[in-house]
C-alpha cells in the first residue's frame, strides 16, 4: 500500500522555494543558481534527519555557536559539487601519485598548458595535472558560478559581503573615457580627478617647486604607511627602478612602516629636515603604526626647524586616505590631501593615490602605463573564456594543488633582483585576502583555503632554501617569474654585454631549477645509481611566467593577474576575499597591553606567560 507523505516532506514546490529562499548574502552574491540541484537532495536528507531526531533514533549534537557544516544545512559546500567529486575520483584513480616525468610523456604539454595575455606568458605544463583534470577544474569554476562572480566584481556589486561594499580596484585603472556608475555615482570621473590632482603634486615636486618651510626644494620623500599602504608602492618603485624620471629635479623616495620606529630612526639620522616631505598613507587614517611614525617625524621636524607646527605640517606633510576629516584633524591642509574610496581594499590600493611614491619615482606617465597594463589584464579577465583565462587558470591550478594534492606551501621566486619585494607583496595580497575559514554563509569550511605564501629572489633562494625544495619532506608549489629581455638599452656596449650575459645566466638557472624540481634525477643522464643523499625525487609542481620586459604596463598586468587569481579562488572557497577581520583582535589586545606596560597596572588580568614577559621588560628597562 502506498503511504501518503507527511505535510512537511519536501516536494517539488518546497524544493523550489528552498532554492529561492536565499539569505541576503547569497542574493547579493548572486548565488541563486549555485549548487541548486544539490540543495534539493540536501533538503530531503535534512527532512530525514529531522524526523530521526524527533523519533529519538538520532541523538542531538551539542549546540555550538558556529556549527560545523553538515547535511542539515541548506548551504552546500563546494565539496558537494559534481566537479569536486570527479576531481577526487581522478585523484584516487592515479593522479595523487603520478610523477611529473610520467605526465611529460604526453606530447606537446607546453603547448597544451601555455597561455598568453597582456604581455604575460604563463606555462602551467609543469603542474601535476592533465587536460582531464583541467576540464573538471573548469567545471568546478562553473559550479561555483565564477563567470557571474567576475561580472559582479567588475560592475561594482557589493562583493565584500561582511563590509557590505564593492571591491572596485579595477575602477581605478579604467581609462578616462570609460563609464562606470556604482550605486548612482559615476566613479571614473572621480578617479581621474584624483589622478589629475596627484599629477599636479608630482609635477610640483619633480620641478623642484615644492619647497619646505625654509624655502629649499624638497629632495626626499618618506612614505609612512604599513600593509597595503606600504607594500604596493615599495614593491613597484623597486621593480620599476629602471624607469626613474630623468632630467628632473631629483627626489628620492623612502619607506618607513615598522611601528617600532627602526626604519624611520635610520632615515632621520641622515635626512635633512629642511628638504624632507612625509606622506601619511593610511586608508583608515587610524593605524597606530603609521600615526606613531608620523608623530615622531613631526617632532623631529619641529625640533630642528622650530617655528609654527601648522606651518611645518603644511610644507612637510601630504596625506593619502579615505578619511578627509581625520586628515584635517591631524593637521593636513586640504590642498595636501589625496582621497580614495572605501571600495578600495588596502592591499588593492596601489592603483589609487596610495601609489603617490610610485608616481614620484617613475613619473605620472609611467604610473598611468602601470594602470593601463592592469586594465588590459582586467579586460582579459572579463572577456576570455575560462579555458583561456590566465587568472582563472592560475587560480584553478592552485585549487588543485591545495585541495586535492594537499600542497599548502607556495613559493614565489622571481629571477630578477628588481622584484625582491614581490613575495612580500603577494603574501599580503593572498594571505590577507584568502586566509579565511568561514564561508560567506558563516559556515566553517570543510576544506583548506589559502596556502602559506613565501619566497625570495630565486637565485638567492638557490643558496638558501632550495635544498628543502629539492630534498626536503615538504611538497611546495613554486611560481617562477622572469623577464625575457633585460639590459638591451644599456648604452655602454661592453657593460651591456656583461649584463646581458648575467641575465642569460639568471634565465638558465630559472629553467634549470624548475626542470630539476619537475624531473628530479631524471633531469640528467647518469651512469649508475647515486647514493640516497645525492638523489632528487622531483615531482615538485611549478608555474613559470615570462614577460617581454619588466616595464610599467607588464608589471601592472602581472599584479592584476594575481589579484584576480585571488578573487577566483575566494569565489570557489566561498569566502570574502576583501575583508580582514583576523587582524583586529591583535590590535585591540596590543592597545590594552601597551597601557599595562606603560602604567605598570593590570598585570593580574593577563596569562602567566604574558605576565612573565612584561615583568622581564620592566626589570630589564630598570637595569635589574
Ligand atoms: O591591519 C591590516 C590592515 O588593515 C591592512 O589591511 C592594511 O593594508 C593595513 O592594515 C594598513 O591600513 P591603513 O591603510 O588603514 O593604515
Amino acid at each position: 500500500m502506498r503511504q501518503s507523505l507527511p505535510e512537511d516532506y519536501p516536494n517539488k514546490e518546497s524544493v523550489k522555494r528552498t532554492g529561492q529562499a536565499l539569505s541576503k548574502r547569497q542574493a547579493l552574491a548572486g548565488d541563486s543558481v549555485r549548487f541548486a540541484p544539490l540543495r534539493c537532495i540536501c533538503q530531503v536528507l535534512s527532512y530525514a534527519r529531522r524526523h530521526l531526531h524527533e523519533s529519538g533514533l538520532l541523538r542531538n549534537k551539542a549546540a555550538t555557536s558556529r556549527p560545523p557544516r553538515d547535511k542539515e544545512s541548506n548551504e552546500m559546500s563546494i565539496r558537494d559539487t559534481q566537479a569536486w567529486k570527479a576531481l577526487e575520483q581522478q585523484l584516487e584513480a592515479g593522479m595523487r601519485d603520478v610523477h611529473l616525468k610520467t605526465l611529460f610523456q604526453q606530447p606537446a604539454r607546453f603547448k597544451t598548458f601555455s597561455l598568453d595575455a597582456a604581455g604575460i606568458q604563463l606555462d602551467l605544463s609543469k603542474q601535476r595535472w592533465t587536460p582531464e583534470v583541467r576540464e573538471n577544474l573548469i567545471a568546478l569554476a562553473r559550479e561555483a558560478d565564477v563567470p557571474n562572480a567576475i561580472q559582479r566584481l567588475l560592475s561594482g556589486e557589493r562583493v565584500n559581503l561582511t563590509e557590505d561594499r564593492p571591491a572596485l580596484h579595477t575602477a581605478l585603472r579604467l581609462p578616462r573615457d570609460a563609464k562606470l556608475e556604482v550605486e548612482g555615482v559615476e566613479v571614473v570621473s572621480e578617479v581621474h580627478a584624483t589622478l589629475d590632482k596627484m599629477e599636479t603634486l608630482v609635477d610640483k615636486l619633480l620641478d623642484g617647486q615644492w619647497r619646505g618651510a625654509t624655502g629649499k626644494p624638497i629632495t626626499d620623500v618618506v612614505n609612512l604607511g604599513v600593509g597595503g599602504s606600504d607594500l604596493g608602492p615599495l614593491m613597484v618603485t623597486s621593480a620599476l627602478s629602471d624607469f626613474e624620471v630623468k632630467n628632473a629635479h631629483e627626489v628620492s623616495t623612502h619607506f618607513a612602516s615598522t611601528m617600532d620606529g627602526s626604519q624611520l630612526a635610520d632615515f632621520l639620522s641622515w635626512l635633512n629636515p629642511e628638504t624632507t616631505l612625509f606622506i601619511l598613507s593610511s586608508k583608515s587614517f587610524g593605524t597606530i603604526d603609521t600615526l606613531s611614525n608620523a608623530s615622531t617625524a613631526l617632532d623631529w621636524l619641529a625640533k630642528r626647524l622650530g617655528g609654527d607646527e601648522e606651518l611645518i605640517k603644511r610644507f612637510h606633510f601630504v596625506g593619502v586616505s579615505t578619511k578627509p576629516e581625520k586628515m584635517t584633524e591631524w593637521g593636513i591642509a586640504p590642498a595636501n590631501q589625496l582621497l580614495f574610496w572605501d571600495w578600495v581594499g588596502g592591499r588593492y590600493s596601489l592603483w589609487s593615490a596610495i601609489g603617490l611614491p610610485i608616481a614620484i619615482r617613475v613619473g605620472m606617465d609611467n604610473f598611468r602605463r602601470l594602470l593601463a597594463g592592469a586594465h588590459a589584464m582586467d579586460e582579459h579577465f572579463r572577456t576570455a573564456e575560462l579555458e583561456e583565462n590566465l587568472p582563472v587558470q592560475l587560480a584553478l591550478v592552485g585549487i588543485w594543488n591545495v585541495n586535492f594534492l594537499d600542497i599548502r606551501s607556495h613559493a614565489v621566486l622571481p629571477y630578477d633582483g628588481r622584484l625582491k619585494h614581490l613575495p612580500g607583496y603577494f603574501q599580503q595580497l593572498e594571505m590577507e585576502s584568502n586566509g579565511k575559514s568561514v564561508t560567506n554563509d558563516e559556515q566553517q569550511v570543510d576544506y583548506s583555503t589559502c596556502p602559506v605564501i613565501w619566497g625570495e629572489i630565486g637565485p638567492n633562494g638557490q643558496h638558501a632554501f632550495y635544498q628543502l625544495l629539492h630534498q626536503g619532506t615538504q611538497p611546495v608549489a613554486c611560481d617562477f617569474l622572469a623577464p625575457i629581455n633585460r639590459y638591451n638599452n644599456v648604452e655602454d656596449e661592453h657593460f651591456r654585454e656583461d649584463l646581458m650575459a648575467q641575465h642569460r645566466l639568471g634565465l638558465a638557472n630559472c629553467f634549470a631549477q624548475s626542470r630539476v624540481l619537475m624531473l628530479g634525477d631524471d633531469a640528467v643522464k647518469s651512469d649508475g645509481t647515486p647514493p640516497s643523499y645525492k638523489r632528487y625525487r622531483g615531482n615538485q609542481p611549478s608555474s613559470t611566467m615570462l614577460f617581454d620586459s619588466l616595464d610599467p604596463a607588464t608589471l601592472g598586468a602581472l599584479i592584476a593577474l594575481y589579484e584576480h587569481k585571488v578573487f577566483v579562488q575566494g569565489t570557489i572557497w566561498d569566502i570574502d576575499s576583501f575583508d580582514q577581520w583576523g587582524v583586529e583582535l591583535g590590535k585591540k589586545i596590543a592597545t590594552e597591553t601597551e597601557e599595562i606596560i606603560a602604567t605598570q597596572q593590570g598585570l593580574d588580568s593577563l596569562d602567566d606567560s604574558s605576565r612573565g614577559l612584561i615583568e622581564s621588560i620592566w626589570r630589564g628597562q630598570q637595569g635589574k
